[in-house]
């Protein structure tokens, strides 16, 4: 894939100002604000709403509120309550002085373990200009489960959903139901979203299948992981998207 909206700065700075906990994949700096600029290149609007369903640590959205501009809210559901304190910490860094409170946390981090990286991350911290401060929320609910999903994302009505799907033992699937993966989540995220809205998944593979008789918007090969852009609505035509919510 050929970066078309994501320059190849050094991000190594920010993962360090990030929170994050061992184990817990995340998808790179760089990748995260590609895929957003994509997927507003098939939307023609000035804000966008972010919503991710499997938010995690809430690193994804905390990227985006960081460095892309233009977003008015960011919404993050998981059906994991462990991680959520995190993404709240992650997502806290866009409040104001969010980042110069995690700047002393990185400097007593250095002071404790004379470590260097931290005072580093701590002046980067210092001097990050954040892109917005977007109003968010963070909630558990199940991405499979259409009515608990609904009512997670409420009133909003998000532009895009931008989602790192479970993979490997740290995050997979769950519940652990037969049919859950990524034909599954998309038919299901599809029918909460208003039809102009652009899905982004990311998968570890070749391929990422969606559900028969819907064609993405782009199909994309990152080093060993795979993504695709699809229209929310074409998402509701498919026959697994039958009983989609039509909020248009
Ligand atoms: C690859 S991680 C996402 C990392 C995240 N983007 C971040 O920034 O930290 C995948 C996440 O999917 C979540 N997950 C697994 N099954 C789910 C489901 N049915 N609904 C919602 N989230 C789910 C896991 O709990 C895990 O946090």
């Amino acid at each position: 894939m050929q970066y078309r909206h994501a320059g190849p700065a050094d991000r190594t700075a920010l993962d360090a100002v990030l929170v994050s906990a061992p184990g817990r994949p995340t998808l790179p700096v760089r990748l995260t604000v590609e895929l957003l600029g994509r997927a507003r290149s098939h939307l023609d609007r000035p804000g966008l709403t972010v919503w991710d369903p499997c938010c995690g640590a809430g690193v994804t959205l905390a990227v985006l509120g960081l460095l892309a501009p233009g977003i008015t809210a960011l919404v993050g559901t998981d059906v994991d309550p462990g991680p959520l304190d995190l993404a709240r910490r992650n997502l806290g860094l866009l409040s104001p002085g969010g980042l110069a409170a995690r700047a002393d946390e990185l400097d007593a981090l250095s002071a404790r373990h004379g470590k260097p990286a931290y005072a580093e991350a701590a002046r980067h911290a210092r001097t990050l200009v954040p892109a917005g401060c977007p109003p968010w929320t963070v909630e558990v609910a199940d991405a499979l489960d259409r009515d608990r999903t609904r009512a997670a994302v409420g009133e909003r009505r998000p532009d895009v959903v931008l989602a790192d799907l479970p993979h490997g033992r740290q995050t997979s699937w769950a519940p652990t139901t037969a049919g859950a993966g990524p034909e599954a989540f998309l038919s299901a995220v599809g029918s909460v979203l208003d039809p102009g809205a652009v899905v982004v998944a990311v998968d570890r593979g070749r391929t990422l299948p969606v559900p028969a008789g819907v064609r993405p918007l782009e199909r994309l090969r990152v080093g060993h992981r795979a993504a695709v852009l699809l229209r929310a609505g074409d998402l509701h035509r498919s026959p697994s998207g039958a009983g989609a919510h039509s909020r248009a």
